[in-house]
């Protein structure tokens, strides 16, 4: 049936392709012009990160390698410290709960505001820069300076959808609640939607109050947002759906992600000949900033050994990064195979600091990715179609773990519940149950499709610079200056310019049901008259009936 529907609807294709050749003459036809008119468009671009190696600029496994051909200025943040042991963020991730981290970077985006904002000046006058392009997290300077200079200014959000809220059924593990509230019970439902924002937004006051204080020093006007001045900005999202949970968008928000590089740095021969050697391998790595205590190291150790010992696997591959192993080794108790681990004797475990993760994902011998669960990792281990053992640390991770789960794809573990035998049957199902590896490659499909969404993302970022063109006001030097609140009118729907009551309708809905009440009022109200109305006459009709046959009698 399908095949003979195909057939027709192609007979009919090729018939309408020869009318139109007909009519046309197959001479007659032009090409369309697709060149851009790039005359006297703004062109620098000041793209800036606040915090992470692996977002903008990746600088481990090989120094930036991957945007070599973009100038970079790289500084360490150091109130986030994370070159110093002792510094708090890193103290927070070992810490309980995510509540005291999320506080100490409420802080730290407080404190880092004054230099982050004279150094973002200094480089924005140093190349001329024409439009800002800000990762969100923390990068209030990014939003501020562009709208100061009457430039435009473009975000980007890493995952974590922190610029606009969220639909009521999206929530978030960080506050105690889910990525998806689908199935949760009105509690719940009632908890995330209504207390937890009750409980942030009396968070943020003070937040919001050292960054005005912040802002005073560099001369940016207060603002009250805590998601810094980002209202009517294109805001892009690296993202996608099948892993992000659907929902609808703003057209100022839109999703371009994954957004992943072209090329990648391939196996050393060493880390070649182990995973041929090894067919069933785990890669375990924990992304470019966070790490884990020595006993959780211990715990994992253990539970390799125990994998490889009942031959569910037989190779790790552990980029250790940021976690430090001589802090497990002296836990180790001198265990013999815990040392041989450590010291990378262990000759189905290969320990190294860095190593070219999506060339050991690539591999088909790489079963299972044991992670934290960041946005890139993550990404990698989709377009790889590798099943996932996520261990969540902070930030978007906990969030990102679920939707993982959700998807099929993987299963999840957490850092203050850490057992051996736990792991040892996730990783178990992991390998031996298909739908893991069927969802994974269900969503490779997604992300190799979706990657492509970047050029997409280029040329949303080149439509904004073309706006300018028009809405700016030109200076002495051939330079626009714009504002940012209405550069984008196309894109900003009406309802943010109508107000909440006009923007969402409620006056409509409120005298619509109004209306419907005093109808049923009337209503209501005639139906009663008539019911008392009969039953008078029927009552007065059976009185005067009973007289009737009384003086019958
Ligand atoms: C990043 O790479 C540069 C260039 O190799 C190096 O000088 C710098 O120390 C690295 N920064 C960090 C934070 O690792
Ligand atoms: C909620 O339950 C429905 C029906 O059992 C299921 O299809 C859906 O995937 C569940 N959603 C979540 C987020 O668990
Ligand atoms: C070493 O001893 C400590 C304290 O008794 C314990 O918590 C840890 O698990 C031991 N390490 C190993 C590898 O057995």
């Amino acid at each position: 049936m399908f095949l003979k529907n195909l057939f027709t609807l192609w007979h009919f294709a090729i018939f309408i392709a020869i009318l139109i050749n007909q009519s046309l003459g197959s001479e007659d036809l032009i090409k369309r012009d697709v060149s851009l008119d790039r005359n006297n468009v703004p062109k620098n671009i000041l793209v800036t990160s606040m915090v992470g190696r692996s977002r903008i600029q990746r600088n481990y496994t090989a120094q930036s390698i991957y945007y070599r051909s973009i100038p970079q200025v790289i500084f360490e943040n150091d109130y986030i410290g994370l070159d110093s042991k002792s510094s708090e963020v890193n103290k927070a991730f070992l810490e309980d709960g995510y509540e005291k981290l999320l506080a100490k970077v409420r802080k730290i985006s407080v404190q880092s505001y004054v230099p982050f904002y004279n150094i973002y000046t200094k480089v924005a006058e140093e190349i001329n820069a024409d439009l800002f392009f800000c990762d969100i997290l923390m990068n209030y300077p990014c939003f501020d300076l562009a709208w100061k200079l009457g430039k435009p200014a473009v975000g980007i959000d890493c995952g974590f959808s922190l610029i606009k809220p969220p639909p009521s059924y999206m929530s978030d593990p960080i506050h105690g609640c889910h990525a998806n509230m689908e199935n949760e019970s009105f509690y719940n439902r009632f908890r995330c939607e209504i207390l937890v924002p009750l409980k942030l937004t009396w968070k943020v006051r003070s937040t919001i109050k050292g960054l005005n204080a912040q802002r005073a020093i560099v001369d940016v006007e207060p603002h009250d947002n805590m998601f810094g001045r980002t209202s009517n900005t294109l805001m892009l999202s690296n993202s996608f759906y099948g892993f992000e949970i659907p929902h609808a968008n703003s057209p100022l928000y839109q999703e371009i992600g994954p957004v992943l590089p072209d090329t990648f740095p391939s196996l050393t021969p060493t880390l070649e000949s182990f995973l041929t050697n090894h067919p069933r391998t785990i890669y375990f790595a924990l992304g470019t900033i966070v790490f884990i205590s020595p006993q959780n190291v211990i715990t994992l150790l253990k539970s390799f050994l125990e994998l490889i010992n009942q031959d569910v696997i037989d190779g790790v591959i552990w980029s250790t990064v940021r976690t430090d192993t001589s802090d497990s080794l002296q836990l180790a108790n001198s265990s013999a195979q815990i040392s041989s681990i450590l010291n990378n004797n262990h000759p189905h475990i290969h320990v190294s600091k860095y190593s070219p993760q999506y060339a050991i994902l690539s591999h088909e011998n790489t079963r299972v990715f044991l992670s934290h669960g960041g946005a890139s990792s993550s990404h990698e281990s989709m377009y790889t179609a590798t099943p996932m053992l996520v261990l969540p640390i902070m930030g978007d991770q906990p969030s990102n773990a679920e939707k993982l789960e959700l998807a099929g794809m993987a299963l999840r573990i957490s850092k203050w519940d850490l057992n051996v035998n736990d792991i040892v049957s996730k990783v178990k199902r992991l390998l031996n149950e298909e739908s893991f590896k069927k969802n994974a490659e269900r969503l490779q499909f997604l992300a190799k499709v979706n990657s492509k969404r970047k050029y997409r993302a280029a040329d949303l970022i080149e439509i904004v610079l073309n706006t300018v063109k028009y809405e700016g006001v030109e200076d002495e030097n051939g330079r626009f200056k714009i504002n940012n609140e209405n550069l984008l009118r196309d894109w900003i729907t009406p309802d943010l310019r109508m107000g909440f009551i006009r923007g969402k309708y409620l006056d409509v809905y409120a005298v619509a049901i109004i209306l419907f009440l005093v109808l049923c009022g009337v209503f209501g109200y005639a139906l009663w008259k008539i019911a008392r109305y009969t039953y008078i006459r029927f009552s007065e009709n059976r009185i005067s009936q009973k007289h009737l046959k009384r003086k019958g009698e």
